[in-house]
């Protein structure tokens, strides 16, 4: 049934995609495209184009583009807006392609417009502790160049080494610091922004506050490409913390290691992370990176850290930590002196999603939010809708802001077309179970095509007008990003 939902829904977003006549690709556009990036940097060539058909995301949402162009200047890319905004051509921008909600996928062809030739840091000002990068930067190379002067930028996700900056805006990415750094949002004081009809704007500045108007750079972050192209950011940097200290801590169950979660948020230390990860997503994560761990046969862990400028005090906070777990169910505390395990623990934890995707690559990869207090209230709905669906949903994630990586994943006996109709209707209970927790479907990985349905079944829909309104207002033809979020 939900694969034919699937078939209908397409058909709808076909039927929508006409009535709007988008232009195609002929042989005289893409020769202006040629003229505006050259020759080097236009491709309509299968081959080529496959790249830029998918994300993360499983292989029934991706969708060719027509043609990819990769500009590699501001200009460039106004100029190749203007002309799909003329010829009604939907535009799709891309950074790395690691997206996890299909937010890059050109689902009605069109042009996929990467920004992986704009990845030049321009400036790192240390007077006022900000970076200046162009759109396509890998995230983590922000950190590279301003770690000599004791200074990071601390709004990245997990996947820093493989994610670009401008993708990091478009979905609001949020990472593991978040309970005590924040997410991308914060840290972004202003924007270079090609409008959906091809006007350059520059938002925001160096400012560390700015009420000057409406604030458009943050409406820009986390509107998943769909009000406009970023080819130039600047970020806030903040000092290096002096000095860190990690915690392992081992639980029989996901439930024990959950229910101590806000017990430590409510005791007035902040750490930086609270990471949760259950047996099997450890275990596949290991087998991934073929590595081995003492650990791999706990019920469930933590990985908490705790960070500051003074050695004293962070180590007091840890062993503050280390005795609360200890008192609430911990089997086991470590406090790592050893560096290294501590490295090979978190890359356990950072290819989590990674390796899911490759030996379950059948799956759907959740990151639902709720409040601190209500998290413990989801591992036993899991369990619930794990049993009444016959799948696996292991469960990670970065407990300690609420947001956890639910993963449903396709048992290799059953049929493409029961996982379908099993897939959505577990994934309309997990939303449901979320929503009545306070919670929220997506808190860092986006609505793109991926929830798309979900999110339309869900919304308020004065909310959702109000949205509308503003996607109508910054892109009247609908050519930038169409068919995502709603
Ligand atoms: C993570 C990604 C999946 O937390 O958000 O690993
Ligand atoms: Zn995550």
């Amino acid at each position: 049934m939900a694969g034919n939902q699937k078939a209908e829904n397409q058909k709808a977003d076909n039927q929508k995609a006409d009535k709007r006549q988008y232009g195609k690709i002929t042989a005289e556009i893409l020769q202006e495209l040629i003229s505006i990036a050259g020759a080097a940097h236009v491709s309509a060539d299968e081959e080529k184009l496959e790249a830029y058909s998918h994300d993360e995301t499983s292989a029934e949402y991706h969708h060719l583009p027509e043609a990819v162009v990769t500009p590699t200047t501001t200009a460039q890319v106004a100029e190749i807006v203007r002309l799909a905004n003329r010829e009604r051509i939907p535009v799709t921008p891309r950074g790395a392609g690691s997206g996890l909600s299909g937010g890059s996928i050109p689902i009605f062809g069109g042009i996929a417009l990467s920004l992986e030739k704009m990845d030049r840091i321009i400036e790192i000002d240390y007077e006022n502790m900000t970076a200046t990068v162009e759109a396509g930067v890998i995230t983590n190379e922000i950190n590279a160049a301003s770690a000599e002067r004791g200074l990071f930028y601390a709004g990245y996700p997990m996947s820093l080494e493989t994610c670009c900056l401008g993708g990091n805006i478009a979905e609001n990415a949020g990472g593991g610091k978040a309970i005590k750094y924040g997410v991308t949002g914060r840290y972004i004081l202003g924007l270079e922004l090609v409008t959906p009809t091809g006007e350059i704007v520059e938002l925001g500045g160096k400012l560390y506050k700015d009420v000057t108007g409406y604030d458009l750079k943050q409406l820009i972050v986390g509107s998943e490409g769909t009000l406009g192209i970023v080819t130039r950011a600047t970020v806030k940097l903040i000092g290096l913390p002096k000095a860190k200290a990690d915690l392992l801590v081992l639980f029989q169950s996901p439930e024990d290691a959950i229910a101590v979660v806000p017990i430590i948020m409510t005791q007035g230390i902040l750490p930086t992370s609270i990471e949760f990860m259950d047996r099997l997503s450890v275990q596949t994560s290991c087998r991934y990176l073929n590595e081995s761990l003492p650990y791999e046969q706990a019920g469930a862990m933590l990985l908490i850290e705790v960070d500051g400028s003074h050695g004293d005090q962070v180590e007091a906070d840890a062993i503050a930590i280390g005795e609360l777990c200890a008192g609430h169910g911990a089997l086991e505390v470590y406090i790592a002196e050893d560096r290294n395990m501590m490295e090979r623990i978190w890359n356990v934890r950072r290819n989590i999603a990674e390796a899911f995707i490759v030996y379950s690559p059948v799956q759907s990869l959740e990151d639902i939010v709720v409040p601190i207090a209500a998290i413990p209230k989801i591992i036993p709905e899991l369990e619930r809708i794990s049993a009444a669906y016959g799948m696996k949903i292991p469960c990670y994630g970065h407990a300690g802001d609420g947001n956890l990586h639910a993963t449903l994943v396709k048992d290799p006996e059953m049929s493409m077309g029961e996982w379908f109709a099993v897939e959505k209707a577990a994934l309309r209970e997990l939303y449901a179970v979320t929503g009545r927790l306070g919670g929220k479907i997506s808190g860092e990985h986006g609505i793109g095509i991926k929830r798309r349905e979900f999110f339309l079944d869900l919304v308020d829909p004065v909310e959702l007008e109000l949205m509308r309104g503003i996607k109508q207002a910054w892109d009247p033809n609908g050519i930038m990003n169409p068919g995502k979020i709603f």
